[in-house]
This record gives structure tokens, sequence and C-alpha cells, in this order.
């Protein structure tokens, strides 16, 4: 089956993260469903599931207050030639939790609301040029974002000069870029934290040094958009973007993301304005309104459940096993698990502790072996205490091996072929 789908598909997958080069040879080529954090391949292999639909299904999969909001939904219609209320009460609902977003507009995957963001910041400050934070390592599928990776073929050059890159808790390093192109960069673009915290004061300072410069700070929440907190990493760390974004987190799985922002700057994609008109998201599907309805069954279920709590505390627990996991196996400094409890990403080294995409193959084919896909460790709402302690159970048997194969050679215990970045230049 999955040489019948790389015939027919480029990568064999629609979504690059998901493709065979990404995975041990033992992984399942295909999942079939899931229920919660559950998930079974097509040969009826259970497996628990990490990172689920890359961090998109954070209640769980085919969770049923989501399910059933959209079943309702379809059975109404999904796209009208004028505006369904949903949409309405979907705006207002999301924005009730962003005290600093005034305006919002719906699409439906994170890459369109980060470009539309770009375009309002490009035409509202006549700029062309755009600083991203170069430690973070995905924020969109358009040519200003790819264009700067190792996969830029196909884009041109004055393109890929247009975007420019600052480090993460590092000031110095973007105020050098408002130096070096004075008046010509139009936003900020980054996320709030990925696997490091940000210091203390830095978000506000990158917001007051783009205002300075006359730029617009546009954060990128896809990922932390209620998973760091209800009202996003804006209401977790206090700072009122201009411009964000959300998608993943805000329907669990159904394909809705949004530009969220101030209504001085979204205003220009409307008509209650003389100023030249900005295309601000018009897409067919954009507001589809089965996932509104799923959004706003998923935005209910967080304000009437726990749910950043649970995932604060299923993470916690699975980093605590993780980390004893480590210690026991005597791998500190070779193995490490980094980022909020609610978003663990690990990192594999060789012996002399450099990064190791073969070692990486090692650990995901151990864990696969003891039942668990781990691309990452991000948890769900559906990822129970059992499901989070057999978790650290598969880690300290796929550790040991990890320790044997330091010890003796990858080649040992790599089955197959070793699991390579998704951006790199040739296949
Ligand atoms: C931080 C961040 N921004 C933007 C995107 C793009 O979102 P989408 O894949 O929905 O276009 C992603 C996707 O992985 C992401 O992680």
């Amino acid at each position: 089956m999955a040489r019948r789908a790389q015939a027919v598909i480029p990568g064999g997958a629609h979504t690059y993260a998901k493709g065979d080069d990404q995975f041990p040879e033992n992984a399942p080529a295909f999942i079939q469903r899931g229920i919660g954090c559950h998930v079974w391949d097509t040969d009826g292999n259970e497996f628990i599931e990490y990172g689920m639909g890359l961090r998109a299904v954070t209640l769980g999969h085919a969770f049923a207050p989501v399910v059933d909001a959209v079943a309702r939904q379809l059975s109404l219609g999904t796209n009208f030639s004028r505006p369904s209320p949903i949409e309405l009460e979907c705006a207002e609902r999301l924005l009730a939790l962003l005290p600093g977003g005034e305006m919002v507009k719906f699409c439906k995957d994170g890459s369109l609301a980060n470009d539309a963001a770009i375009r309002l910041a490009r035409a509202h400050t006549g700029r062309d040029m755009v600083a991203i934070c170069g430690d973070h390592p995905f924020l969109s599928t358009n040519d200003w974002f790819i264009g700067t990776t190792d996969m830029s073929a196909g884009i041109p050059q004055w393109i890929r000069e247009r975007t420019v890159k600052f480090r993460y808790n590092d000031m110095e390093s973007l105020s050098a870029l408002f130096e070096r192109y004075p008046t010509q960069i139009a936003c900020v673009v980054m996320e709030a934290a990925r696997t490091d915290e940000p210091r203390p004061g830095y978000l506000k300072d990158v917001v007051n040094v783009t205002h300075r410069n006359g730029a617009l700070f546009v954060l990128d929440e896809m990922i932390t958009g209620f998973r760091w907190n209800l009202g996003g990493a804006q209401g977790a760390y206090g700072i009122t973007p201009d411009l964000s974004t959300f998608g993943k987190a805000l329907a669990n799985g159904f394909s809705l993301s949004a530009l969220v922002g101030k209504r001085e700057y979204m205003r220009l994609g409307g008509f209650d304005h003389d100023r030249e008109r900005v295309f601000l998201l018009s897409t067919t599907h954009g507001a589809e309104t089965h996932s509104l309805a799923a959004a706003i069954a998923t935005m209910r279920y967080y304000q009437d459940n726990p749910v950043v709590e649970t995932l604060h505390a299923r993470g916690a627990r699975l980093r605590a096993g993780f980390v004893r996991a480590i210690e026991d196996n005597g791998l500190r400094g070779y193995v490490d698990i980094a980022g909020r409890d609610c978003n663990l990403l690990f990192a594999t080294r060789d012996s002399h502790k450099k990064p190791s995409q073969a070692l990486r193959t090692v650990f995901l084919q151990e864990m696969i072996k003891r039942g668990v896909i781990a691309p990452s460790f991000v948890v769900s709402y559906s990822h129970a205490v059992e499901d989070i302690d057999r978790t650290i159970e598969a880690v300290q048997g796929a550790l040991a091996i990890y320790r044997n194969a330091l010890d003796v050679g990858v080649e040992r215990y790599l089955v197959g072929r070793a699991v390579k970045p998704v951006f790199r230049r040739y296949a």
C-alpha cells in the first residue's frame, strides 16, 4: 500500500511530516482509525499516539462532543451564498477568549492565516520585508517562508531576500535587522515560545522594538493557542500582538484557522474606510459551517473542562518518567526531553553528543515495537494516566536499546534506513 501511495502521491502523503522518510520502517504505513489517543493501523494493530494530527487533535480522536456538533451542522448544510450565523457565533466566541483581539477572519490552514497577516502588514506599512524568528521551524507553506528553507526550489531569489531572520531570546539580533533594513521591515513574525521559555521581558521588548521601528508584531499561535492557556500565549505571557494567528488547536482536527487582530489593521480587509482595500482571506471553504461548529464545541469544551491543566499535568507526568528513564539508562546528555509539559519534544544524540537521525530512528522504532507512535511527546486531553504510564514503560525499554546502540553501534539495532529532516535539498 505504501508503494501504491508513493506512485500516486508525491512523497506518499499529503503532509511531509507524515511521510515515510519521517518514520522507521516498522511504522504502520497507514492509520485507519482512532479514538481518544489510541489508533489502529490497517492490520488492526493498536498504538498510543502522540502529536496527533500534527498537534491539531488536542481533545482526542473522534471526540464525542465535537463529532456530535459537527454531525448536527452537517445535516443543516455546509456552505451557502450568504454568511451563516455560525460565522458570527464562532467569531464572537473566539474573540471573547483573546482580550487584544478585536476582529477575526477564518480560513482553513494556519499558513493562509500567516500569509494574510503578512499581506496586511505590508499593505498597512507600505514595506516589503518580513522578519521571522529563525529558531521557529515552520510558519507557512508560502514562498515568503519556504524560500528561507533548504527546500527553496521554485522560489525566486527576490522573494527569498525579502525575509530575514533573527534569533529567539536575542534582542540584539532583532535590533540589528531593524538597523540594517531601516523602514523596510513590515512585520515581525514569531511563536511566543517553542522549546525555550522567553526570558523575562523578552516578548514585551520585541513588541516595543517592533513598534518603535514602525512595524507590526504578528504572533503565530498555531501551537500555543489553547495549549499554553485558554487565552493563548498572548494570555499566558501578557502581550497584545497587532495580529495573531490560530489553527491546529482551534477545532480538534477539523480544518479551521483564524487571523485575529486589532481593528485598525483588520478593517483594511473590510469596506468601512477610504484607504486602499486589502484582499484579506476570502476562500470558498473558509467558513464551512461544520468546521465552525467543531471550533465552537472545542472552545466550549475548553471553557467547561480543565483541558489546559490536564494537558500540562499529563505532560509533567510523562516528562518525569522520561527523565527517570534517561537517568536509569545513563543517557544524560544523549537523550533529552524539552519544551512545555503540554508540548514535549525529544532530542537524540550520538556518542559525541551530536544530533543523530539514526538514533532517533532506533528510538522511534523501539517505541513502535512497544505500541507507541511518538514523533513527539505532545499529549492530548485523552491521554489518560494509564496511557502515560504505559508510554513511560515503553520509553524505559526503548532507551535500554538506545544505550546498547550507543555502546556497540547504531547499525546493530537500526532496521532499514534512518529518518531524515523534512527540509532538505535532495531526497
Ligand atoms: C507554528 C506553526 N505555524 C504555522 C503552521 C502552518 O499551519 P498549516 O499547516 O495549518 O498551514 C504550522 C504547521 O505546522 C506551525 O507549526
